[in-house]
């Protein structure tokens, strides 16, 4: 079976590099639209990462969006992503992530708006030129079962046209911790070590941008840590990566920035800057004992916005600069002899930021 599979890259290969002799398009779920036929596998050389492109930011779009006939996919989509950025992708099930992933890669064509991808502009003419600067790992890995581990990844190394197949498999193996599975059949592997399989195959051509979607869906902690660990040295080599995840403590320890999608772009930015936006700074003060006068001991205190009673013995005070006004809280509450138990800047994290803005968004469409 390797070797049929090695024949048909091999053919398609010499029929793509043939401008005379146009290929039939290759079956997948959509029609690749935006592809010239017969040149999805085409990587005949390395696109250096040093070419005129990288003034051009990594990825960019611009009024993006999809629609399958009257479903509306994502809309209205606009960002621009820096090189060597980590751009975190966030939003509910059938928000449009996939898709967007889908739209950038090439495999399906927008139908409104424009963006640049690997700083080449998305057109169907220049499918080609991005694909080989760019790499995605799907959804689900779609992987040859009946193949082994080194032969899938020998097949697409064959597809990328590496120089040396063998020792790009064995990187990539050992990049994923799955050197030990190399002749192991892909149907007999868990969900998880699939899952890095096809981590492995989208490392195989050296991206400039790699896309990831849900990384990170199904392993296991150590797993999961791993990939983690395996995103921050692609960063630093020089990868933009956008990942797509529902982990949001994944996207808030590994992303520069991130996007919450919901059709259209709900918000943009760095997680802090996100929290910012949208939560009001405050501190938490917890007493013994309930105070008699709270009023009087957080009225007139500078940077001290309001407060508000949180149960018996909680106080949440709205401040303006946690820096001026948490000394002056303390010292107002040690003057009216407040026996302190603790006293501390509120912390939101990016999941509260994201459930706010998805709830409102359902609370919308309930009206
Ligand atoms: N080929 C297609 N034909 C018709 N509708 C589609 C197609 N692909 C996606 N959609 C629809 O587009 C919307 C966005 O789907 P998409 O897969 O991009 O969501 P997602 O954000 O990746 O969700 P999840 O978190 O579940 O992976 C959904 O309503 C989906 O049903
Ligand atoms: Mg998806």
């Amino acid at each position: 079976m390797i070797y049929l599979i090695r024949w048909l890259i091999g053919k398609l290969r010499r029929r793509a590099t043939s401008p005379a002799e146009p290929l039939g398009a290759v079956p997948g779920r959509d029609e690749p639209a935006v592809h010239a036929r017969g040149e999805r596998f085409v990587t005949r050389r390395k696109a250096a990462a040093s070419d005129a492109n990288r003034d051009a930011p990594a990825l960019s779009a611009l009024g993006l969006g999809k629609r399958f006939g009257d479903r509306v996919a994502f809309d209205d989509v606009s960002f621009e992503i820096g090189h060597g950025e980590v751009f975190g992708f966030l939003g509910p099930n059938g928000a449009g992530k996939t898709t967007t992933v889908r739209t950038l890669g090439t495999l399906i064509a927008p139908t409104s708006g424009s963006a640049t991808v690997a700083g080449i502009p998305l057109t169907p003419d220049n499918g080609v030129e991005i694909r080989r600067r760019i790499s995605i790992m799907p959804e689900s890995p779609g992987l040859y079962l009946r193949l082994s581990v080194a032969e899938n990844l020998g097949c697409f190394a064959d597809l990328y046209e590496a120089a040396d197949p063998g020792d790009r498999v064995d990187r990539a193996l050992r990049a994923v911790n799955l050197a030990d599975r190399a002749s192991d059949a892909c149907g007999s592997l868990s969900k998880g070590l699939r899952q890095r399989v096809a981590l492995a195959r989208a490392l195989l051509s050296d991206p400039q941008v790699l896309f990831l979607d849900e990384p990170t869906s199904g392993l296991d902690p150590v797993a999961t840590r791993d990939v983690h660990e395996l995103i921050a040295e692609l960063r630093r080599s020089g990868v933009t990566i956008f990942l797509t995840t529902h982990r949001l403590e994944e996207a808030e320890r590994l992303c520069d920035r991130v996007a919450i999608l919901n059709t259209t772009l709900r918000t943009i930015g760095r997680p802090a800057e996100l929290r910012d936006r949208l939560f009001a700074k405050t501190l938490t003060v917890r007493t013994l004992i309930p105070l008699p006068e709270p009023g009087r001991v957080f009225a007139d205190l500078p940077a001290v916005d309001g407060w508000r009673q949180d149960g018996a013995r909680d106080y949440v005070v709205a401040v303006s600069d946690p820096s001026l006004a948490a000394p002056a809280v303390t010292r107002a509450l040690v003057q009216a002899g407040a026996d302190v138990l603790s006293i501390g800047e509120s912390h939101h994290s990016l999941e509260d930021v994201y459930l706010e803005l998805v709830n409102e968004d359902e609370e919308a469409r309930r009206r």
